[in-house]
């Protein structure tokens, strides 16, 4: 008997430790922020040579992590799996220079913004496609992307519908299909377009003046999960507060 009040006394000690234990039951994985993202979007999120990851967002995450106590891991996966993996309960945030838009509203929940982006049209240097002609030619964009719903939307709605548009698995994809010839203009985040034009220098590619409205980037959570929530947006906002933020962007974007 003596035993078991020892043994049930433990239990509830670990079950109340396990209460209060901080960010701790806040998360998918104790003691671990999840992250779900796309790497393949540079400045924000890329794979590093030894299969690492880097970014503003990567950096950015990692800070939110350490003022929660916790420790990030990062999770690479397709950009419309990493938007589901926080609605699914699979990852604690999504972070993938993702915009907030109505659509994603209705199903997650996002912190204050941390950057805007706008999206730009990439075509090979002497092409003739324009912004006013852009309906006329086949585009690229990366599927489940603001870019590829602006792009197949309806002419009503200001898109070219989507007989006019290829969704990638990736930008980087959809960029080496404008390389190759198999689509003639790539339709993406302006950060990752300035990056891709240069990366692929040899091919002579070249952003066409204009753009759409700008987007906000924000960051995903489980709709309903106030506390978390409010935990991340708190160390955003003290990131962006002290300057620690900025210093993070300008160490990914420099001025040219
Ligand atoms: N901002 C765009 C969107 O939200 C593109 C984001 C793509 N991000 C990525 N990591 N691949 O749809």
């Amino acid at each position: 008997m003596k035993k078991f009040v020892t043994m049930l006394l433990a239990l509830v000690m670990v079950l109340s430790l396990a209460a209060c234990g901080g960010s701790d039951g806040l998360t998918v994985e104790k003691g671990k922020l999840h992250m779900s993202t796309n790497a393949e979007f540079p400045p924000y999120e890329m794979v590093t040579n030894d299969g690492g990851f880097e970014g503003i967002d990567v950096e950015v995450a990692g800070l939110i992590a350490e003022k929660m106590g916790l420790e990030l891991v990062v999770d690479d996966m397709g950009f419309d799996a990493a938007l589901l993996a926080v609605q699914n309960g699979q990852s604690d945030i999504a972070m993938a220079g993702i915009t907030v838009n109505e659509e994603r509203l209705a199903v997650m929940d996002f912190t204050d913004s941390y950057a805007t982006g706008v999206q730009v049209v990439i075509v090979k240097e002497g092409s003739e496609v324009t912004m006013d002609n852009l309906g006329d030619y086949t585009i690229g964009t990366q599927l489940g992307t603001t870019g590829y719903i602006y792009a197949s939307d309806t002419p009503e709605n200001g898109g070219y519908g989507e007989d006019h548009v290829i969704g990638y698995e990736t930008g980087a994809v959809a960029v080496q299909a404008l390389v190759s010839g198999q689509v003639d203009a790539v339709i993406i985040d302006n950060l990752p377009a300035q990056s891709y034009v240069e990366a692929n220098a040899a091919a002579g590619l070249t952003i066409l003046e204009g753009t759409w409205v700008e987007e906000n980037y924000a960051i995903g959570v489980k709709k309903g999960n106030e506390e978390l929530l409010n935990a991340v947006n708190g160390a955003l906002n003290e990131l962006k507060a002290d300057g620690t933020f900025q210093g993070i962007v300008d160490k990914y974007i420099t001025a040219d």
